[in-house]
């Protein structure tokens, strides 16, 4: 993890927040090819989605009126026991100590108490109890709190889901492994509405289509994996519930949950704001609560285990090469462009040809050091795709397309350079 941490600020994905300060623990900036990374992931997520008949999208506050997250049980409930060190003031999760001794310098502990993993801010100028609220821990209490806004709106009919894409923040007692556990982080949710009789049918489809999601954005299958849980690992409001796994550096661990979480969350809303949820089936005549299929993936999560998938140290010609080969349709740069050398007629070439790539595809101009140091550069970023503008080219209209995985080069009339991308799914 170590050498992935310092690719990604070396290389202009992830910085450690406010870093000339020090740092804040457990939060992250996305540099500019980070950030590209995580938009091509979250693009695809949500084009898999909401270019559905039966989704719609949506983007709720972050901000929400107190009630929900007690209808939620996030008040109640959302907390995990902790215990603090007498001697160094350690703060740890209960049921990660092992003995009841410190295991940072082997002090007594406290006995343990319960720690609500909720943000509290105020909103206006008075600090007080009436006017706390939460930073969201979850964007799936907007989608339930909005399922009649979008169901009267768009006149759904059941089954359909509601997607959201944003920031949800927990005041993680044990952060870290990077970016897989931070207190400010982004997930991607949907929920799917659907009657009581067909939760398993709905269930089952769902838990097929996000694995397969993340078999196409090209993570190793034999790092992914289902984990049920068991009757005793079951959230309060579900009925049944897999995680997709995936195999990091530091162990299998979860990337999303669905869940089934049956009328829990709309019964709730229901009963605490006094405001009838139910769904019109005009057809049977029938009202009723749905129950919902919850698919929830964390976004910065799913991006370390892409990070993670793609890395690669191997040896060339003696040397290390360090390459992230991501699928070529999220690689951050898809192709880069380089003159042989800052030549005027060979720079405006290169100009022109990376011009017409870009309306396509993220691209990069590179015109500093060897040919070979600006390969390795793009390597360790991840580009699938070099091309080189040297004299011939100026005469055979042709250059020189090298492939990151095999190395290969081909030469390749400029009029069949997308061609050759395009044959590769870069989009
Ligand atoms: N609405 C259901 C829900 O929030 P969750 O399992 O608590 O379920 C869903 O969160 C996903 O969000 C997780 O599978 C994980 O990928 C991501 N996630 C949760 N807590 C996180 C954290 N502290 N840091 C980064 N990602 C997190």
């Amino acid at each position: 993890m170590k050498t992935l941490v310092s690719l990604c600020k070396r290389r202009g994905f992830i910085f450690q927040s406010s870093e000339i300060y020090g740092g804040l623990n457990s939060c992250w900036d996305y540099g500019p090819l980070g950030i590209l990374l995580k938009k091509n992931i979250e693009s695809r997520w949500w084009k898999s989605m909401t270019l559905r008949d039966d989704i719609e999208g949506l983007s709720s506050s972050i901000l929400m009126h107190p009630r929900v997250w007690e209808a939620s049980g996030h008040v109640e409930g959302f907390s995990d026991p902790l215990v603090d060190c007498k001697k160094c003031k350690g703060r740890f999760r209960e049921d990660q100590v092992k003995e009841k001794k410190c295991p940072t310098c082997g002090g007594e502990l406290t006995e343990s108490r319960q720690f609500n993993l909720m943000f509290r801010t105020f909103m206006g100028p008075v600090e007080d109890q009436t006017n706390q609220v939460y930073l969201r821990p979850e964007t799936a209490q907007g989608s339930y709190v909005n399922f009649l806004n979008v169901q009267t709106s768009l006149r759904k009919k059941i089954p359909f889901g509601i997607a959201q894409v944003g920031k949800a923040f927990r005041n993680e007692i044990t952060p870290g492994n990077f970016i897989f556990r931070t207190r400010e982080f982004e997930q991607m949710e949907m929920q799917y509405f659907v009657s009581c009789k067909e939760d398993q049918k709905w269930f089952d489809f769902w838990k097929e289509q996000r694995l397969n999601w993340h078999l196409a954005l090209g993570t190793t299958p034999n790092r992914l994996r289902f984990h049920e849980h068991k009757e005793q690992e079951l959230a309060h409001y579900a009925k049944q519930a897999f995680d997709i796994q995936f195999e990091f550096p530091f162990g299998w661990q979860e990337l999303e949950g669905i869940h089934n979480r049956t009328d829990f969350d709309l019964k709730r809303h229901q009963e605490f704001s006094g405001k009838n949820l139910m769904y019109l089936d005009e057809e049977a005549k029938e009202k009723f609560l749905p129950y919902v299929i919850e698919t929830a993936v964390g976004l910065d999560r799913t991006l370390l285990a892409v990070l993670c998938d793609a890395y690669r140290e191997e040896e060339v010609k003696g040397e290390k090469r360090v390459v992230l080969k991501f699928a070529p349709h999220i690689a951050p740069v898809q192709v880069a462009v380089f003159p042989l050398l800052k030549k005027e007629e060979l720079m405006q070439v290169a100009q022109k040809i990376r011009e017409d790539l870009s309306h396509t595809y993220y691209t990069q101009f590179d015109s500093a050091g060897s040919i070979g140091r600006r390969y390795r550069r793009q390597d360790e970023t991840g580009t699938p795709f070099c091309i080189t503008i040297d004299f011939d080219s100026l005469t055979d209209q042709k250059v020189t397309i090298r492939d990151r995985d095999t190395m290969e080069q081909q030469r390749v009339s400029f009029d069949k350079i997308k061609d050759v991308i395009i044959g590769q799914q870069t989009t």
